[in-house]
């Protein structure tokens, strides 16, 4: 079991550049599969969820190379349409594949899929939109088999702004025949991005990153391009707050503050210092520097875009922890995200979970010990906690974070950090070979 061994106390300084977005990169090479030709993908982030996605769309018949930040895929020998189930449970993007293979060979067999057990997490706003679309849909031991003959453009409307179900969505319709309207669609901007990436295939997409996107179906396959993936906001948003619970001082470079509007505020409550770079400026950036001592940021509510990011909420409760006062954060996205309070607890931390709300009071710095990491997010709020914390903090079970921020480790040392990954065999921790060749 890897772990990283950290030694807090250490004020972290410097700067980096965000990685490509996970959440933008997933989606976007699930929708590499509609395409029957090779897209280049700039700026990929090295991160084990892509690596599992690579191995679905080898899978597939994809031929991927990765040469540096820049994944080809190459997709025109795509024969399959199934995923097997072992695949589906690597990642929970895994469901992104049902609109593109619907699309690309009107079925497509997948499971339900994986991903971090943040609450039950159902498909159900995915498989409503898709069947609106004119595919069927039937579960026969635990596999789902969808159909469909020519996608037609319609009217759908989500119950619930789901994330993955708009981009599944807005993949599907891109070439169906006629015009979709999705309303009380997720407006998050890695949907922007997706949107961006489908237009420059030929897909005639507006409105993402609002509650209503258009979609002018034309019935015809789209083409290849080259795309340059966004910046992560919420692993930037990670090292950020790194920063805040040290007393540091880092700038995050390819990181629009516009992504990161509300977990800015709470920072700037924080009593944090935040620097962030102007509308349209050529490269955009965010630099902060922490207090002396972090205060409270009062009630924070992590709810869809453009609220507080739940991605960054567990972060957030590690800096919390050791801030003057109390704070209340409710999670109104997941019901299951905040598993990881019982290992701050662990350090010291004095927190009271109740359903969605949980209450964590600031205390004296936390003591190092050893904790175990439960999910991805949950694992970075261990990680920043062990900064704080006095002494030696052992963070186990890190291959959840491997399956968001790539080199954890290598970035926080590089800002100063006192940490060390342990790790029984680096091949070891990214599985067998991705079938992705290195170039
Ligand atoms: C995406 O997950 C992200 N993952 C998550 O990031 C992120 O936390 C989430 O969006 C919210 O922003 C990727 O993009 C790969 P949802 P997704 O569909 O698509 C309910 C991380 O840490 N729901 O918006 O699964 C669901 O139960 C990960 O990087 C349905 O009821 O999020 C949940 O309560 C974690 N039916 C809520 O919506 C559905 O069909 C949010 O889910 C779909 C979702």
């Amino acid at each position: 079991m890897d772990s990283y061994e950290i030694r807090g106390g250490t004020r972290l300084s410097g700067e980096l550049r965000a990685s490509g977005a996970k959440n933008a990169v997933l989606p976007i090479l699930a929708a590499s599969a509609m395409i029957p030709g090779e897209t280049v993908l700039d700026h990929c982030p090295d991160l084990a969820d892509v690596d599992n996605m690579c191995r679905i769309l080898t899978h597939l018949g994809c031929r991927i190379r990765r040469e540096g930040e820049t994944l080809r895929v190459d997709a025109s020998r795509l024969h399959c349409c199934s995923v097997p189930e072992e695949l589906m449970k690597s990642l929970r993007s895994s469901v992104f594949l049902a609109g593109p293979l619907l699309s690309r060979c009107g079925q497509a067999i997948l499971s339900t899929p994986g991903g971090c057990a943040i609450g039950k997490r159902p498909i159900d706003l995915h498989f409503l939109g898709l069947t609106a679309l004119g595919a069927s849909v039937t579960e026969r031991e635990g596999r789902l088999f969808c159909r469909s003959g020519r996608l037609r453009g319609t009217e759908i409307r989500l119950d619930y702004p789901s994330v993955g179900a708009t981009e599944n969505i807005l993949m599907a319709a891109a070439s169906a025949v006629g015009e979709t309207v999705l309303t009380n669609a997720a407006r998050e901007p890695e949907i922007v991005d997706l949107q961006n990436f489908l237009n420059g295939c030929g897909a005639q997409i507006s409105g993402a990153g609002t509650s209503v996107i258009r979609i002018r179906g034309t019935g015809k396959p789209l083409r290849s391009c080259r795309y340059r993936i966004m910046g992560d906001r919420v692993e930037g948003g990670t090292y950020l707050m790194a920063a805040a619970v040290t007393g540091g001082t880092v700038t995050v470079r390819d990181l629009d503050p516009v992504w990161l509007g509300a977990e800015l505020a709470a920072l700037e409550r924080m009593g944090c210092r935040v620097e962030r770079s102007l509308p349209g400026e050529c490269e955009p950036f965010v630099a902060i520097r922490g207090p002396q001592a972090l205060r409270s940021p009062g009630f924070v509510r992590a709810e869809p875009w453009p609220g507080f990011s739940t991605d960054l909420q567990s972060p957030l409760m590690a800096l919390c922890t050791v801030a003057e006062g109390t704070t209340v954060i409710e999670d109104t996205v997941f019901e299951n995200r905040f598993q990881c309070a019982g290992e701050l607890r662990k350090l010291g931390a004095v927190i009271r979970v109740n359903g969605r709300r949980a209450e964590v009071t600031g205390t004296a710095p936390l003591a190092g010990t050893t904790v175990t990491s439960g999910d991805l997010r949950g694992g970075a709020a261990l990680v920043l906690a062990g900064l704080a914390a006095r002494g030696k903090t052992i963070v186990e079970n890190i291959c959840h974070t491997d399956r968001g921020y790539g080199k954890f480790d290598i970035v926080l040392k590089e800002l100063g950090a006192n940490i060390e990954r342990r790790d029984v065999n680096e091949r070891e921790r990214r599985g067998e070979t991705t079938g992705v060749s290195e170039e």
